[in-house]
């Protein structure tokens, strides 16, 4: 195939998730070779925009507040000003750097849904949930515990139990209660909208399989198994109370799924920058225009969301460009061990 003329590049990495502090496998991973890649184009004199922010939504930042016994906004605001102080100091030379609690992100992300909704993109099921009558919410795998059915310890987690390392789900769990308040559980019914992956397999299979093979061997190969795995539909809304409203009649109490919102929060924060500094260009140039080349840096627990479900939102949406390289790089280990934030940190727990 002949080679593509580019007259832009529009660099995008990860949005870190604000529910902890970047740490050194985040920045050599992801944030330092996007940082050298922007870097380059700017000295060839090329035209360049880097874009970052904090990914603010999704349930693991509940979870941490309610802990902390402050407010989800406290959290996402503490981690977010840290990260963006972090890369700051670390020389990170974002264009723009946001977060997907603002408002133009908000609006944006709920008026890509509502247009993907109305386009009849998704499609609607009803699935049973574990519910919490006395708080009135559905619980996700990780607030449910319960007695494990292999070892019968009694507080598995709905995911996994602690005890004898067996992967569950939470029907599998004798008794499930609330893991917050030890509330006892019901199955209730409840709506989601779904993007059909599977119809668009045909077209990623074009797209990525024969037009992609210079995307890197571990990239390329993850998203051939998941092809060849066949896709299925899969929910882009959650019952939850943090996120961005599903902006559906009858859908109160439910929000945008946040591997739904986050990577939107790409094409809202360059907005957000275009907007206010004209002398950037307009944001549909670097998103709309197919002589723009999109790259997004990311790590390799992401491929499936950028290379996969990003993709087919665009595409479902329509007038997007689609990225032309999604470089990835493996773990980065240290005396031999994967680096994670979970194990290497401690501070920083306290409410401000
Ligand atoms: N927050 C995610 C993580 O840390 C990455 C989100 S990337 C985006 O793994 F595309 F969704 F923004
Ligand atoms: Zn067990």
């Amino acid at each position: 195939m002949e080679k593509k003329e580019f007259k832009r590049t529009l660099v995008t990495a990860a949005l870190p998730y604000a529910n902890g502090p970047v740490h050194i496998g985040h920045l050599a991973g992801v944030y330092v070779p996007a940082d050298i890649y922007v870097r380059y184009k700017r000295l060839l004199g090329e035209e360049v925009l880097f874009v970052g922010g904090s990914d603010e939504h999704g349930v693991p930042v509940t979870i941490r507040a309610r802990k902390e016994g402050c407010t989800v906004q406290d959290v996402v605001d503490r981690y977010h000003n840290l990260i963006k102080s972090s890369f700051e100091r670390f020389g990170i030379s974002f264009d723009v750097y946001s977060r997907t609690t603002s408002s133009i992100h908000h609006q944006f992300a709920s008026d890509f849904f509502k247009h993907l909704y109305e386009d009849g993109k998704f499609v609607e099921m009803e699935s049973e949930q574990f519910y919490d009558e006395a708080t009135q919410e559905f619980l996700t795998d990780r607030n449910i515990k319960g007695e494990c059915p292999v070892c019968h310890a009694q507080d598995a987690n709905g995911d996994q139990c602690e005890k004898c390392g067996s992967t569950l789900s939470p029907d599998e769990l004798i008794n499930p209660v609330n893991a917050i308040n030890g509330n006892p559980l019901v199955k209730r019914s409840t709506k989601h909208w779904y993007l059909p992956l599977n119809e668009y397999q045909p077209w990623l299979e074009q797209w990525i399989l024969n037009e992609h093979k210079e995307w890197r061997s571990n990239v390329y190969g993850q998203c051939k198994s998941w092809l060849d795995a066949d896709l299925r539909p899969r929910a882009v809304t959650r019952d939850l109370n943090w996120g961005i409203p599903v902006p559906v009649e009858g859908a109160e109490g439910k929000v945008l799924y946040v591997w739904f919102d986050a990577p939107i929060g790409y094409i809202s924060n360059t907005k957000e920058l275009c907007d206010a500094h004209p002398e950037y260009g307009n944001w549909e140039t670097w998103w709309k225009d197919d002589s723009t080349r999109l790259i997004h840096f990311i790590g390799k627990d992401n491929i499936v969301f950028h290379c996969i479900v990003f993709p087919a939102m665009l595409k479902a949406h329509g007038g997007y460009i689609l990225p032309d390289n999604v470089p990835s790089n493996e773990f980065l280990n240290l005396e031999g061990e994967k680096i994670s934030t979970s194990r290497n940190w401690r501070a920083h727990r306290q409410c401000s």
